[in-house]
């Protein structure tokens, strides 16, 4: 078991009506919000109204339109502009993971005088934020309840996820009713988003019977419960535990005292949605099974063994090999099962600009370091695998 230094400050508040304690946390901070959303849904779901009603008497200064694959330019950099012109006490942040990492990248530019730039690329160590506050109405990030934010930069290709302690929610609102109104396609790319971020914490080479079996416990749930919220959008009770476990998916809880694993899947997933804006859960489904595929040998043999046993039920006594690729045939079909586009021509990515992109993610992933590690060439060949 590996050392580790841990502290997750955010308080979660969750279950129905939890929005009505809003005052009383919102009351911990000065008077000036800035209450950021995206492109309406939150107006469609009454939660917009609620939110000012609940706030009557703040001074709330408003940044919308906050787009899926948040971008630096306008939104993280009106976000800063308007917390500095407004002298805003506190961010509000109201929706999907996508209006949260825009939250928390504008939470520390506010409190920065250089380029905001420098703090998502790692040039200079934020040295504090703006308090930030979630809603979060969207299963899937995990940003509710970690101290991450990716944020996309259109002109250069760039989708540099960044973690920094200074941008864990201060609280967090999960209440799974208004995740009733998520779309099947959104639904479902929470769902691959999810099971990818614990995927990415279980391929390691060190771990613990705790850890693995959290991990096996939060796929195995994320399959029943995300079908279940996919067949009746307003079963609460499905929607409840998935929303859980996507909140535990970032943070590192299911992985303390395990080697890294260098999150490869997300480092190649960043550069498609970085390069075509598509959906990021969606990007991860594709490239999971051929990732998966391509890393399979006698090294990795014994968690790909595990992991289909323990996960998908196969029969512990078929030779080892046989396991391994029934899991990561299960794992296809259980994303297709769920209606997410298995190949990367269905959601617009054709072969014109793999090599550009495989050379992007090489120089700036870093996934020669990964459990598995992946040289250019291997990246390449997981994208055409995934075309
Ligand atoms: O913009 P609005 O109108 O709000 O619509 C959104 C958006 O179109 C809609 N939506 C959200 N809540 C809804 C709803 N529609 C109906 N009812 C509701 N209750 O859903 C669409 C997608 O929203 P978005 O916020 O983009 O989705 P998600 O939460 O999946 O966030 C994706 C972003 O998070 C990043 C991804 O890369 C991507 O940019 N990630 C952030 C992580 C983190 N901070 O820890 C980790 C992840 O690995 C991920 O990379
Ligand atoms: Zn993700």
């Amino acid at each position: 078991m590996q050392n580790f230094d841990y502290h997750t400050p955010t308080r979660l508040i969750f279950g129905k009506g939890a929005i009505e304690k809003l005052p009383s946390v919102m009351a911990q901070f000065g008077k000036k919000i800035l209450l950021t959303y995206g492109g309406g849904s939150i107006k469609k779901l009454g939660l917009y109204q609620k939110v000012k009603e609940l706030l009557k008497g703040y001074e709330i200064v408003e940044l919308s339109g906050i787009q899926p694959n948040p971008k630096y330019n306008p939104s993280v950099l009106d976000g800063v502009r308007l917390c500095k012109e407004n002298n805003i006490d506190v961010i509000l942040s109201v929706g999907g993971g996508s209006v949260l990492d825009c939250s928390k990248a504008i939470a520390a530019g506010a409190c920065y005088d250089g380029d905001p730039w420098d703090l998502i690329s790692y040039k200079v160590k934020a040295q504090a934020a703006l308090p930030i506050v979630d809603i979060i109405t969207l299963a899937a990030t995990g940003s509710e309840y970690d101290c991450g934010g990716v944020i996309s930069r259109t002109e250069t290709n760039d989708k540099i996820g960044y973690l920094d302690p200074h941008l864990f929610p201060h609280t967090s609102f999960l209440d799974p009713e208004y995740t009733f109104t998520v779309s099947k396609k959104q639904t479902a790319a929470g769902i691959a988003d999810a099971m990818n971020h614990t995927m990415e914490q279980y391929f390691v080479a060190d771990s613990t019977l705790l850890n693995d079996g959290f991990c096996e416990s939060m796929l195995r749930s994320l399959m029943v419960n995300g079908r279940k919220c996919l067949e009746n959008p307003e079963d609460y009770t499905a929607r409840a535990e998935m929303m859980l476990a996507c909140t535990y998916g970032c943070n590192g809880i299911l992985a303390l005292g395990n080697s890294q694993s260098g999150w490869p899947c997300h480092g190649i997933e960043h550069a498609l949605s970085a390069y075509y804006n598509i959906t990021h859960g969606e990007g991860l489904a594709i490239i999971t099974p051929r990732w998966m595929r391509h890393i399979l040998n006698e090294k990795t043999i014994d968690r790909f063994v595990k992991y289909g046993i323990n996960v998908f039920g196969i029969d512990a006594s078929l030779p080892k090999q046989e396991i391994a690729e029934k899991a990561i045939d299960a794992t296809y079909a259980f994303f297709e099962s769920i209606g997410i586009p298995m190949h990367l021509r269905e959601v617009g990515i054709d072969d014109s600009r793999i090599d550009e992109m495989a050379h992007h993610i090489a120089v700036n992933e870093g996934l020669d370091h990964a459990y598995a590690p992946l040289t250019e060439k291997d990246i390449k060949e997981i994208l055409l695998a995934s075309l």
